[in-house]
């Protein structure tokens, strides 16, 4: 059925990532269509990449966009790891007027923690579930009993004196060329504050890094569960059209 399929698109600091996704199943009806994230990252440079992503399915629908920054009715509202040229932008209007598509953006890490709640390990799971994103930055997606609550950004909690994600991304591994295990003492130690603040009952991780617990799991010591996601990267793109497919339909019952 056509309104089962939606475009949705994972914009990050290195790809940007399409692929039509069946909401009803969670699954990818197309192959993932990658292109790179053009350098600057500014916000014409930015639509004028996705439009070409958008063309390269003949998409015609609604698009769902996932994107690293606090997102407000379609306003980025911070400029973390993005170029601040975003900052105060309708990144909803500026891709719609871009490609001619209704288009619907949310946070990265939200979109992600979307598909995994209705389509990977959090399904049915009650209580309180966080999702941690570990790439660039560190993003993150709370729910309770299923229902999201919007920009988190645990990231950007003042930790160890300094910021979160300066301390515990994977960005930071790379960067101080640190090992496995190093890098997996700093992600517990950050676990660890998050599990006093929050006690939930989950710890989803995703991103890039996720991939790779085996690496880092014997360094996780905490009592909450810690599990990987089940949709890897392809989270962010099910999730950005699972959320475009709420909104329009709670945006059509508001109307009525
Ligand atoms: C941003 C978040 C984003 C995360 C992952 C952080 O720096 O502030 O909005 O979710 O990176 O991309």
């Amino acid at each position: 059925m056509a309104e089962n399929k939606i475009l949705g698109i994972d914009i990050g600091g290195s790809g940007i990532k399409g692929a039509i996704v069946n909401i009803a199943t969670g699954e990818l009806i197309t192959e993932r269509f990658r292109l790179s994230t053009p350098k600057p990252a500014k916000p014409k440079a930015v639509a004028k990449v996705f439009t070409e992503v958008v063309e390269h399915f003949e998409w015609k629908g609604l698009i769902g966009v996932g994107f690293p920054a606090i997102v407000k009715n379609g306003v980025a509202l911070s400029a973390a790891n993005i170029d601040e040229k975003w900052m105060g932008m309708n990144a909803e209007t500026l891709f719609s007027e871009a490609t001619g598509c209704p288009v619907s953006v949310c946070n990265d890490a939200d979109v992600a923690g979307i598909a995994e709640m209705q389509y990977g390990v959090g399904k049915g799971k009650k209580g309180v579930v966080i999702l941690i994103t570990i790439g660039t930055g560190l993003g993150s997606a709370i729910f309770h009993d299923g229902i999201l609550l919007p920009n988190s950004e645990l990231g950007h909690l003042k930790f160890k004196g300094g910021i979160a994600e300066h301390y515990a991304a994977d960005s930071v591994r790379k960067k101080e060329d640190l090992s496995w295990s190093d890098w997996g003492k700093r992600f517990n130690e950050y676990l660890l504050h998050l599990d006093r603040l929050f006690s939930p009952d989950l710890f989803i991780l995703g991103g890039g890094a996720s991939k790779k617990m085996e690496k880092y799991k014997s360094q996780i010591k905490i009592d909450c569960p810690v599990v990987p996601a089940k949709l890897l990267n392809h989270a962010g793109i099910i999730g950005a059209a699972s959320l475009a497919s709420l909104q329009s339909k709670r945006k059509l019952a508001t109307v009525k």
